[in-house]
């Protein structure tokens, strides 16, 4: 059986920690691609990865490059090209130079990997997924973002620490953009099958779900030099699993939303049905007047991210 290809652009420590997670789990073969300023360090890094194999018992080949050529027909496209936050940066400062990054690495997606479905990590996440969706010009199913899986797995985090029981045992749903107006579904939160307002207070509800929209501040302001990359690149990994062995995960993703949610043409994170399709279905919950009103808010704070975008592309 033909193995999957995995191209990872932007050999950085999200791209790089993707990689690892990627070959460990021998999701197929990787390909770690860096700007030729980076010289031969994407080249490094997959040979390191490729001499960790026989201690972990992988057989994915993974190499580096600064060649798209090298990339050719992947299936699976992740982008995590660009500046990450440093301390007192919102994602939203990244905005410029990103915009420009993502673009060109798109370009190159577009004729070295035509039928890949593409994964955005870049930030800003939502407009740089838009940026992507642009600039490709594939269908929207095979053009998605990786946040929610990511904030998910934050708040399940912090509400499993809360109560001292297993992550494994917290299923919840968080909607919405990646940043600070993200919205997680109380009513899809649950531990062990238990409405988690029978177990947290509101109060203490609403501290835990202030600290996963901090989540990646949290993380920059512990590290100083950079942002979150562990938890990053495994988020990123399970959608690329979903993708290429067809999983069908139910798990909340960037997708463009026309008139799922009245959203109007504009990535945003909703719950998916995520196959070797991409996006195979957009999950339409049933939200309270509080959850809709939150999820607008959301919705508003990306549009008016892809707004300043738009501009500065032009300027
Ligand atoms: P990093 O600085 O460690 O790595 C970024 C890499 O991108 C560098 O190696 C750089 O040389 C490379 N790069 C820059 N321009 C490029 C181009 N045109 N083509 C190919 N490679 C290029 O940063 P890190 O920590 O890996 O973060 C990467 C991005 O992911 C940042 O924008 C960060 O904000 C974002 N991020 C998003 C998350 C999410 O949940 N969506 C979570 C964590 C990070
Ligand atoms: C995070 O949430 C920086 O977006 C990144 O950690």
């Amino acid at each position: 059986m033909r193995r999957a290809k995995i191209s990872i652009i932007g050999a950085g420590n999200v791209g790089a920690t993707c990689a690892h997670w990627c070959a460990a789990a021998e999701l197929g073969d990787v390909v770690l691609l860096d700007v030729p300023q980076t010289e031969n360090m994407p080249r490094g890094k997959a040979l390191d990865l490729m001499q960790a194999s026989p201690i972990m018992g992988y057989d994915s080949t993974i190499i580096g490059t600064n060649d798209y050529k090298d990339t050719a027909n992947s299936d699976v496209v992740v982008i995590t090209a660009g500046i990450a936050r440093k301390p007192g940066m919102s994602r939203d400062d990244l905005l410029s130079t990103n915009a420009k990054i993502v673009s060109s690495v798109a370009e190159q997606v577009k004729t070295s990997s035509p039928n890949a479905v593409v994964i955005v990590v870049s930030n800003p996440l939502d407009a740089m997924v838009q940026r992507a969706f642009q600039v490709l010009g594939f269908p929207s199913n095979r053009v998605i973002g990786q946040a929610g899986v990511l904030d998910t797995a934050r708040y399940r985090t912090f509400i499993a620490m809360e109560l001292g029981v297993s992550v494994e045992d917290v299923s919840a749903m968080l909607m919405g953009g990646h940043g600070d107006t993200m919205v997680p579904i109380a009513s899809c939160t649950s531990v062990g099958g238990i409405p988690v307002s029978q177990l947290i207070p509101d109060a203490r509800m609403a501290e835990i779900v202030q600290r996963t929209r901090d989540g990646g501040a949290e993380i920059v302001s512990l590290l100083k030099t950079g942002s979150a990359y562990y938890a990053p690149a495994a988020a990123t990994a399970q959608m690329v699993e979903a993708v290429v062995r067809d999983k069908k995960r139910l798990i909340p993703v960037a997708a463009l939303c026309d008139k799922e949610y009245g959203v109007g043409g504009y990535y945003v994170g909703v719950p998916v049905v995520l196959g070797s399709g991409g996006v195979e279905k957009i999950v339409e919950l049933s939200l309270t007047d509080s959850e809709k009103a939150a999820f607008q808010k959301s919705v508003d704070a990306v549009k008016s991210l892809v707004a300043s975008m738009e501009t500065l592309l032009k300027g």
